[in-house]
């Protein structure tokens, strides 16, 4: 399958299937023929195939799998549903890439201001944040007068111009994936290797990137608990990015402890601002330098060096455009919340560390995320960590904040903090890899 080679080019007369027979072969663990797939990806998002059908689809297809061949055909009806963009003439190789979604993970906002300091493009299109990880959106909408809805001239003329784009997918991007993952969320069905791995391979090969970097996390902050399913979900993500000719490479990144010290949309921005004036927390940095080195290399520019560039400012300077360019103010101060209460330490010993999941549910709950996907957030909510793991503290030491407009909500916050979110203990914490494991395909 070669990309651009997609069905719409030569509209091709339509078998048409019975929904209910391409339920029951997948139920009965058949393997799905490409003409199926493309019936019934294209009928359900023209609404011709009943949201109760794609959703007994989507159960069996959890339960019973696709191999790599239905899979890859998945991605391209995705694809195919809607219009794929083309940047082709923007003067600079395109690469871009995707975070499964972490706590704390704002490496979307210096990485690609440093990609386009190093000379390539990046057309990062995003989504909002759902549940207790963040949305790039949201926390960029944090600035004032940042605008996230461009249109595919303004994308086009920024990528030339600046070199690098956050900005909102567009409507019409794979929209066969949008009615079928609000099926899925609603439907026990998110959990499906094949599904996740097209859903989101289906948005970026649309974008039209040439090359991209999968961060793949893993950890109790993820949606991938273990190594095994973090791999499983990365080598499917590879294989399609191979099926389609777009490089592509994942890096299993650890996602038990938030990335550095800053969890909520506007604290976050404001700590990508001291990594791209050179400082920062040294996890926030060393993977933005890892995920750069990787985009680096599949865009043909193996010598740029990416370490170099965000200590020397340049990476600043691409993000103050970028910034403007989408009617922010990167100068305007960010919002502060209204209520701030800290959080001690109960004992005394070392500070192993917060774990992701309690700390990114409390940021939540503090605000700074959503339960609807039509639900406001709070750009000031969230959590500002103040001990680094391995800091010896004392009962009564502060370990970290929680910051709101709504201080209500704070015994939530503190409920899931509860228990062992914050460990305080005898011995030193081991020390953690960040970056566990490469894959490429093939
Ligand atoms: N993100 C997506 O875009 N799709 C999924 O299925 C899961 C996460």
């Amino acid at each position: 399958m070669s990309r651009g080679a997609g069905r719409a080019d030569a509209e091709p007369a339509r078998p048409s299937f019975g929904a209910v027979e391409i339920i029951t072969a997948k139920r009965d663990r058949h393997e799905l023929s490409r003409d199926q797939i493309d019936w019934v990806v294209g009928a359900h998002a023209r609404g011709e195939v009943a949201d109760e059908q794609m959703a007994a689809l989507a159960m069996a297809i959890l339960l019973n799998g696709m191999d790599a061949a239905e899979t890859a055909h998945w991605t391209q009806a995705m694809i195919d549903s809607g219009d794929t963009l083309d940047f082709g003439d923007v003067g600079r190789p395109l690469v871009d890439k995707h975070s499964t979604g972490g706590v704390g993970d704002k490496i979307t906002l210096p990485l690609a201001p440093l990609v386009a300091a190093c000379g390539a493009a990046v057309p990062q299109l995003s989504g909002r944040g759902l549940g207790h990880t963040g949305g790039t959106l949201d926390k960029l909408e944090a600035i004032p007068g940042w605008r996230a809805s461009l249109s595919t001239e303004e994308i086009r003329a920024q990528l030339a111009d600046v070199g690098a784009v956050v900005c909102a997918t567009t409507p019409t991007l794979a929209p066969a994936d949008k009615r079928l993952y609000a099926l899925r969320d609603v439907t026990g069905t998110v959990e499906s290797v094949p599904l996740i791995a097209s859903s989101i391979m289906s948005k970026k090969l649309a974008e039209g990137t040439g090359g991209l970097v999968l961060d793949v996390k893993v950890g109790s902050g993820a949606f991938m608990k273990t190594l095994d399913r973090a791999g499983e979900l990365a080598d499917a993500m590879t294989a399609i990015g191979a099926a389609h000719g777009l490089p592509t490479t994942a890096l299993l990144t650890d996602m038990s402890r938030p990335l550095g010290r800053c969890v909520g949309n506007g604290l976050e921005v404001g700590e990508s601002v001291e990594v791209l004036h050179g400082g920062g927390p040294a996890d926030v940095v060393a993977l933005t330098v890892a995920l750069a080195s990787e985009m680096l290399a599949l865009a043909g520019l193996p010598d740029a060096d990416p370490a170099a560039t965000l200590a020397s400012g340049a990476a600043y300077e691409v993000w103050e455009r970028m910034i403007a360019a989408q009617g922010g103010d990167p100068a305007a101060p960010l919002p502060v919340a209204r209520h701030v209460e800290t959080v001690t330490a109960d004992r005394s010993g070392v500070f192993s560390g917060a774990d992701a999941l309690a700390v990114g549910t409390a940021a939540w709950r503090l605000g700074a995320g959503r339960a609807r996907k039509e639900d406001p957030v709070q750009a000031a909510a969230g959590v500002r960590l103040l001990a680094e793991p391995g800091a010896e503290v004392r009962a009564g030491t502060p370990l970290l904040e929680l910051h709101t407009d709504t201080p209500e909500r704070l015994p939530e916050a503190h409920r899931a903090l509860a228990g062992h979110a914050l460990l305080v203990t005898a011995d030193p914490p081991a020390a953690r890899d960040l970056v566990l494991d490469v894959r490429r395909a093939g």
